[in-house]
This record gives structure tokens, C-alpha cells and sequence, in this order.
């Protein structure tokens, strides 16, 4: 008798000891080595709310008591434990935050959960529109200043931002919390990708500090906790608790995983002690030391160029500018990369994490590197619906080359970073239709919502 096929375990055993995994410059962050006080990892401890376990509604449970722990960790006034990544926290902020129905401004640099969360809200996006690098690499949402702000937020019922980029760059968020403050609406951050920013120096400021009302944390993506764990973290007095842990209940498990639960418990140990930071300030200085090495060699990174610009970046993430497929190509002899497209490649460091490894793999790739940052607006596109009304439409699908003037009956998403490049109930145009090509053939492979056989094509309202 042959063995059972186990085609999903055995390419994780390829993969972890496969070749070119001598570095993971990719999530989740605790890169594959388990961290002080991890010893839960194990099946015995895999159980959910039962007997002890279970929440309690008074703020006793073990849950609860953790998760107060982790919010005076920030600084929050409460904080909610995801076992549903980043995704859960947003989806929920924006259902909790904003009347269901209202309009709402929202970052075009948006993760597809809140796209999740326009479509679960019906709510109707006044969208901000960042600039791009090379068409791909996208940049903060910057107004000029809280008047700027505030004409875009006007009528609106609050705000949900990314920041950081996926690329870590960040602008301050000032001018946003306090023009929507002023109008006295809320601000969700989605801050997925900043989970290692607040209390430590040389990393950009937290959306927390700025005082938005709810932050999202995908702690997985860079400290060291079990992929899937995720934070929100809320403060002020403009969303309720009340509101949070109804759509939480609405959307969350109900079997939490305690395996999770317990990494994100360690984790609030650990940000109770100083170590970790030591470490984490550490890293930014080798990094920001590595980026003046690899400029002078001529090559082009993302990160101080935006300093330079004036912004703020995460030195955790790293975004060599050039031929992103080849640079990625000489990268895989010694490591697996975050992401790549046709303009870059980005990797994700962590304390503790092998830089002189990182610093022969990054030399060679002047060869690629080494050209000046284009910057371009972001292509935009006519709402003919909001994305609840183009999602319970009937759809049809068409071939790619009749697509142009139909409207996206599901959204067009290279994964990563996640972000739609059209969402449901926009008019395709062959820009569009171009840019989502540019994706597919720059390395980023599969683009989600286009159907990959060979005629090709995609879901579009019946009109
Ligand atoms: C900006 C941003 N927000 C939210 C998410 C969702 O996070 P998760 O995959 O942990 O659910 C991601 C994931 O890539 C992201 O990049």
C-alpha cells in the first residue's frame, strides 16, 4: 500500500529545508527560531475556551487579564486578541467605528480586509489616492497640511489610513487625526506592518501616539509571535468598547487557538521588559550604517531615499530599487524575499538576524540596482457602484479583452502586498487592465480575481 498523499506538509518540509533558506527576509517575524518562553509550542497546549479558559465577562479570565496586559504595554485603553491575523482587526475597527451605510475616506494603499470591511459596512469610500513608485512601490497618503486634511475628510464619517506602507514608509499622521478630530470622527489605522514601532527609538511613531482611535497590529508580520496573531488596540472616547466586541463576536472564532493566544501573551511579557528593545534599536542602527554602505556602491534603497524625502522608514524593512525579478533571483541562493515586483524587491528583517549574510547577498545586486525612483499618480478609476452594491449584483464573466468600460464584480489583488488595484464596482480601463499585467509579469506572479487559464479572463457586473 502506497503512503497517504500529505501534499501540504510535504512542501512545507521542502521548503523549510529546502535550499536558499540559510535567511528568512520574509513574515513572520520571529524567522523560524522559537523565542524565550515559547515552551506552549506543543500539542498539549493546543485547546480553546474551555473549563478555566473561558472568558468570564468580568475582565478576569486569563484572556482578558493578558490582553489588559498588552494594551498597558501600548499605552491603549483596551486591546483585543486576533487569532484572524491583521484581517479581523480591521474589518471589525471599521464595522465598530463608522455608522453602517456612512461615507467614509479611506487610503487607495488599502490591505483587501478593508475592502472586507467597505463591503460587510456598505459603507461608501471617499478614496485618497497616494503616489507610486515605478507604478508598484506605493507611498504615504500626504495632505499638505490639517486644512488639507480636513477639505478631504469633510461630510465624511471618519477615516481609515495604512501606515506603514508595506514598504515601511511612513508620513506623519498628524495633519489626518487632528482635521478628523476636529470634525470629531475617528480615525482607524491600519498599522499591520508597525506592530515593533511604539516605545522604540530609530522606528517611525505609532498611529497610537498621533492619539488614533483604533490601531491594528499584525504582530506576526515582524515580532515574535505565531503567524495569524493579531492586535487592535483602541483609545479615546469616539468608538466604544461595546460596538468593538459586538463585531468582533460577529466575526471572530469561537475557538480561539491557545496556541496563539499564549505567543501573544508572551509577547506583552516581553514588551514589559527592555530587552527586546535594546535589540530592536540595535537593528535599526546596523541597518541605517548598511543603507549608506549600499548607496555609495550604487544601489538604489527605497528607505533612505524616503528619508531623504523627509519621511520616516522602518530600517526592518528593506527595498532594494531595480529589476525586481533578477535581483530576487540572485537573492534566492542565500534567502527567500517578502515580495517582489516589476520595480523591487522588499525584505523583512528581525533582531538578532544574520546582517553581514545580508550585506554579501545585497552587494551583488548593484548589477540590477542603481536607477532613480519615477514617481507616478495612482491610476484611478470611476465608481459606478459602491463595492456591497457591486458584490451583490449578478456577475458574468468576460474575456480579458472585452473587460474595458465593464465594471469589477470582484476586486483585481496582487498578493503581496493585498492591495486592490480595482475593486468592486469600479469601470475597467485598459490602464487598469495594463498596470494589473505589469503585476503578473514584474514577479508577483497571480494576481487574484484574474482568471489564470489560458484564454484568461475575469468576473464583471451583469449589467
Ligand atoms: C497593510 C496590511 N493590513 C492588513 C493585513 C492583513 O494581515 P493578516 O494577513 O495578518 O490578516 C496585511 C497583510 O498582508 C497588510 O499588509
Amino acid at each position: 500500500m502506497s503512503a497517504p498523499e500529505r501534499p501540504l506538509l510535504n512542501a512545507l518540509q521542502a521548503f523549510v529545508s529546502g535550499p536558499g533558506r540559510s535567511a528568512r527576509w520574509h513574515t513572520p517575524g520571529h524567522k523560524g527560531s522559537a523565542p524565550d518562553g515559547a515552551e506552549f509550542l506543543a500539542w498539549a497546549y493546543d485547546v480553546t475556551e474551555v473549563g478555566s479558559l473561558s472568558p468570564s465577562g468580568h475582565g478576569l479570565d486569563p484572556i482578558a487579564r493578558s490582553e489588559s496586559l498588552m494594551a498597558s504595554a501600548f499605552g491603549a485603553d483596551r486591546t483585543w486578541y486576533s487569532v484572524q491575523g491583521a484581517t479581523l482587526p480591521v474589518t471589525a475597527a471599521m464595522l465598530a467605528a463608522f455608522p453602517l451605510g456612512a461615507e467614509i475616506a479611506v487610503d487607495r494603499n488599502a490591505h483587501r480586509s478593508v475592502l472586507a470591511g467597505l463591503v460587510l459596512g456598505g459603507f461608501r469610500p471617499r478614496w485618497i489616492y497616494p503616489q507610486l513608485v515605478g507604478g508598484a512601490v506605493a507611498l504615504p497618503a500626504m495632505p499638505a497640511g490639517q486644512a488639507a486634511a480636513g477639505q478631504v475628510l469633510k461630510g465624511t464619517a471618519g477615516l481609515v489610513l495604512t501606515h506603514p506602507t508595506y514598504d515601511g514608509l511612513t508620513a506623519s499622521l498628524a495633519p489626518w487625526v487632528d482635521a478628523a478630530h476636529a470634525a470629531n470622527v475617528p480615525v482607524v489605522v491600519d498599522e499591520a506592518h508597525g506592530a515593533h514601532f511604539a516605545g522604540r527609538a530609530g522606528y517611525p511613531r505609532s498611529a497610537l501616539d498621533y492619539g488614533a482611535d483604533l490601531v491594528v497590529h499584525g504582530v506576526h508580520k515582524t515580532e515574535a509571535a505565531l503567524t495569524q496573531t493579531g492586535l487592535l488596540h483602541r483609545q479615546g472616547n469616539r468608538v466604544g468598547n461595546a460596538a468593538v466586541d459586538w463585531w468582533w463576536s460577529m466575526l471572530a472564532t469561537s475557538s480561539p487557538s491557545y496556541l496563539l493566544l499564549a505567543a501573544l501573551d508572551r509577547l506583552q511579557a516581553e514588551r514589559h521588559q527592555p530587552g527586546r528593545t535594546a535589540e530592536w534599536e540595535a537593528l535599526s542602527e546596523t541597518m541605517r550604517e548598511l543603507w549608506g554602505r549600499w548607496q555609495t556602491s550604487g544601489i538604489s534603497v527605497l528607505q533612505p531615499w524616503w528619508e531623504s524625502r523627509g519621511g520616516v522608514a522602518d530600517p526592518a524593512k528593506l527595498t532594494i530599487l531595480g529589476d525586481g525579478r533578477a535581483m530576487a533571483e540572485s537573492l534566492a541562493s542565500g534567502g527567500t524575499v517578502e515580495k517582489v515586483d516589476a520595480v523591487s524587491v522588499t525584505l523583512i528583517l528581525s533582531p538578532g538576524q544574520d546582517t553581514a549574510l545580508l550585506d554579501d547577498a545585497i552587494r551583488p545586486l548593484a548589477r540590477w540596482s542603481g536607477f532613480r525612483p519615477a514617481i507616478r499618480p495612482w491610476p484611478q478609476l470611476a465608481a459606478e457602484l459602491p463595492p456591497r452594491e457591486a458584490v451583490v449584483r449578478a456577475a458574468r464573466w468576460v474575456p480579458w479583452r472585452d473587460a474595458p468600460g465593464r465594471v469589477a464584480a470582484t476586486a483585481l489583488i496582487p498578493y503581496p502586498p493585498g492591495v486592490p488595484l480595482a475593486i468592486p464596482g469600479e469601470v475597467l480601463t485598459p490602464e487598469v487592465l495594463d498596470w494589473v499585467d505589469e503585476w503578473q509579469s514584474g514577479g508577483a506572479g497571480w494576481v487574484q480575481g484574474v482568471d489564470g487559464s489560458e484564454e484568461g479572463g475575469l468576473w464583471v457586473v451583469d449589467a
